[in-house]
């Protein structure tokens, strides 16, 4: 069984910051949402949540322009932000962050804040985590990529965007599935006209996918790597099948389906789609005379942070948790050999699906 969960102590927004670069651009998308909201007209609570947050890092700075717009509309409305994520994340990592008691990262707590009330919940977004009609702003990147269940095994690939056929089908009928109800349980938690702004992972109108803009593709190339530690005997045919990220990207297509069909359930529960484009940012890339070793160690440790759990989980519980580690290791260094010996191969750039809903009714 997979946890998912980044690595903690706040490795993950530091080494996943260029994932801040994709989040600062959801700021347009935040006001407008803020100008519908009409913050500034009721003396009632203003709550925002941010769904699937890991370690809060990567979103303080967006956080921290929406709360002080809002303060500045309306200096005396109470505001809550409720940062979430699952039971694994490192919550720990995630309070002494907004508190302003990460080492080195003091700055970034939102203490100063005034009336800005701070909690975190650790239920999954594939259920509802607030009451009905108590949210006003939903925001989530990154995250809801991840599926609730494992639909398939895959047998030769890692990720179900290599994949195809019935095993690709599985994957996609269970992220449309997850879809409906991640939106189902949102229009039951905002408050009526409440927004949510989302900037998911997805494949764009022309097939590009964060992993695959540049010559090499991230997915082919772990699959590749995880079949050489079996091919050496390092690892199992077991291991070798259970690493499966259970992620499915979906196109802009599967994102607009619910809306763009008035009589879908998400239709009919009131929300609205009121914008939706496909956003490529890029994040790291080698330029000309850079360290090429150096390069490959920012990629490979920003990967890790995402990664590793997929790996280490599909390892035999059985083995010792040093072999394990071990052969993580090993696993991370071919692919940063791979990456220094070829670093222009290896562009990161992040392909999402950004998106501003309404709730009607
Ligand atoms: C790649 S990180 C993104 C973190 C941050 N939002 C960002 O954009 O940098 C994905 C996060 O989604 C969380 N996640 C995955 N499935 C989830 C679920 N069902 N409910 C809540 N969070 C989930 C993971 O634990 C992880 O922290």
């Amino acid at each position: 069984m997979t946890e998912i969960r980044m690595r903690g102590d706040g490795y993950y927004s530091t080494h996943c910051s260029s994932q801040g670069l994709v989040i600062d651009r959801a700021l347009p998308l935040i006001l407008q949402a803020l100008d519908a909201l009409d913050p500034a007209s009721s003396g009632t609570l203003f709550a925002i949540a941010d769904f699937g947050a890991a370690d809060g890092g990567t979103s303080i700075g967006l956080l921290r322009t929406l709360l002080s717009e809002l303060r500045a509309r309306a200096p005396d409305r109470p505001i809550t932000l409720t940062h979430t994520d699952l039971p694994y994340n490192d919550f720990s990592a995630l309070f002494r962050l907004v508190h302003g008691l990460l080492p080195g990262r003091e700055h970034e707590g939102l203490q100063d804040l005034r009336g800005v009330f701070s909690f975190a919940s650790g239920t999954s977004f594939h259920h509802q985590i607030f009451p009905d009609a108590t949210l006003s702003l939903g925001f989530s990147a990154s995250a809801m990529h991840w599926l609730s269940r494992l639909p398939a095994t895959l047998e030769d690939h890692v990720h179900a965007v290599t994949a195809s056929g019935a095993v690709r089908d599985a994957f996609a009928a269970q992220a449309a599935a997850d879809w409906e109800t991640i939106l189902l349980h949102r229009a039951r938690e905002l408050v009526p006209g409440g927004q949510l702004v989302f900037a998911n992972f997805c494949i764009d109108e022309v097939g590009r996918y964060s992993g695959a803009t540049g010559e090499r593709n991230l997915f082919q190339t772990l699959a590749r790597l995880w079949r050489a530690l079996h091919e050496d005997g390092t690892i199992t045919s077991d291991e070798l099948h259970r690493a499966t990220f259970v992620q499915y990207y979906r196109t802009i297509a599967e994102f607009r389906s619910p809306f763009d069909d008035p009589a879908s359930a998400v239709s009919r529960a009131g929300l609205v789609l009121e914008h939706c484009s496909s956003v490529l940012t890029p994040l790291e890339q080698f330029t000309e005379g850079q360290d090429a070793a150096a390069y490959a160690r920012i990629c490979v440790s920003s990967l890790r942070a995402f990664s590793e759990s997929t790996f280490l989980d599909a390892l035999e519980p059985g083995r010792p948790q040093t072999e394990r580690q071990a052969i993580i290791d090993r696993f991370y260094a071919a692919y940063e050999a791979d990456i220094a010996a070829a670093p222009k191969a290896y562009r990161r750039e992040a392909v999402h699906c950004f998106m501003r809903v309404s709730k009607v009714v």
